[in-house]
């Protein structure tokens, strides 16, 4: 089955698991990354427009809406958008919602920002491609887009069969050279520009499968923060932040169901005092880019 079908039938499937995971009290990584994306968010007037592509259960669009923005949530998953439109009545919230692919979707109107939590992973390098190009052509003038992503470097520090693979793959050491750059930036300023200066001269290759790991659904793209920074930047984007979401490197036996509170505890803690932490972004294993349209 092709990914974006897999990865539909998965959704379809999983929408109240998915608003248990968003709404867990100790630490949610859906909560996680929307914290990036309200740093973005608090850039834009009261009443700007927000597009959340692959919405799952709605909680972004609605807490957006409860800040002032006009949001709009998009997934092509009905049962994941009949739970957001619970949601929203539930919380008396405006935000609207709707059933469709991206890659479908004809907006009237053009959004201040486009956000995209968890989707990239679920299309083909060239449907990012045309993402990017969508979000070039459907943002207002220095609208911006916030991007979550799974984090490629985090393979390096996991000893895990994504470790094993980057190793087949033969990339250990360009993974290694661009978490050097993000260890040892002085300044965020000094980190963005070492990653555009890095990016593109080492393209890393993508394997079209990948180990299973909760998700069924055999390819799941994982990007480091310069090869997706190029990516972006070629659409007429200008990175701006880069975050890092979901801080838990650690080995299966402190994962296990017996310490999961106690990590996911830390997490929790880490996250919140160290989200702009440029530096600890080989330990994360996703991120959220924000880039901002150039004029
Ligand atoms: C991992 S979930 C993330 C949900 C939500 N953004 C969050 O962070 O909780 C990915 C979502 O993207 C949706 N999705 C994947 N491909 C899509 C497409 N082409 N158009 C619209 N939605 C899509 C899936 O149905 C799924 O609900």
């Amino acid at each position: 089955m092709k990914q974006q079908e897999q990865t539909k039938k998965f959704f379809k499937g999983h929408a109240a698991d998915w608003q248990n995971k968003a709404t867990d009290e100790i630490y949610s990584v859906i909560n996680d990354r929307h914290r990036a994306v309200h740093h973005t968010l608090s850039t834009f007037a009261n009443g700007s427009r927000l597009l959340d592509v692959g919405c799952g259960t709605g909680q972004l669009a609605i807490e957006a809406s409860s800040k002032g923005f006009n949001s709009l949530g998009l997934d092509f998953a009905e049962e994941m958008i009949s739970q957001a439109e619970v949601n929203a009545v539930n919380q008396k919230s405006n935000a609207k919602f709707k059933t469709g692919s991206i890659f479908d979707f004809v907006p009237k109107e053009k959004y201040h920002v486009i956000s995209a939590m968890g989707f990239i992973e679920y299309i083909s390098l060239e449907q990012l491609d045309n993402f990017l190009s969508f979000c070039n052509s459907n943002t207002t003038d220095r609208g911006a887009i916030s991007i979550g992503s799974r984090n490629r470097l985090f393979n390096l520090i996991t000893f895990n069969e994504y470790t094993e693979l980057e190793k087949k793959l033969g990339t250990i050491d360009q993974l290694f050279e661009e978490a050097s750059i993000c260890v040892s930036s002085k300044s965020n300023e000094e980190f963005i520009t070492a990653m555009r200066e890095y990016m593109g001269s080492t393209l890393l290759t993508q394997n079209d499968s990948h180990p299973i790991t909760g998700i069924e659904v055999g390819t799941r793209y994982q990007f480091t923060p310069s090869d997706l920074m190029h990516k972006i930047e070629k659409h007429g984007f200008k990175v701006t932040n880069i975050y890092p979401v979901h801080y838990h490197a650690f080995h299966p036996v402190i994962n296990s169901d017996n310490f999961l509170t106690h990590r996911k505890k830390i997490s929790e803690m880490v996250s919140e005092n160290f989200q702009s932490e440029f530096r600890c972004l080989p330990n994360a294993s996703s991120f959220v880019m924000e880039a901002v349209k150039s004029a």
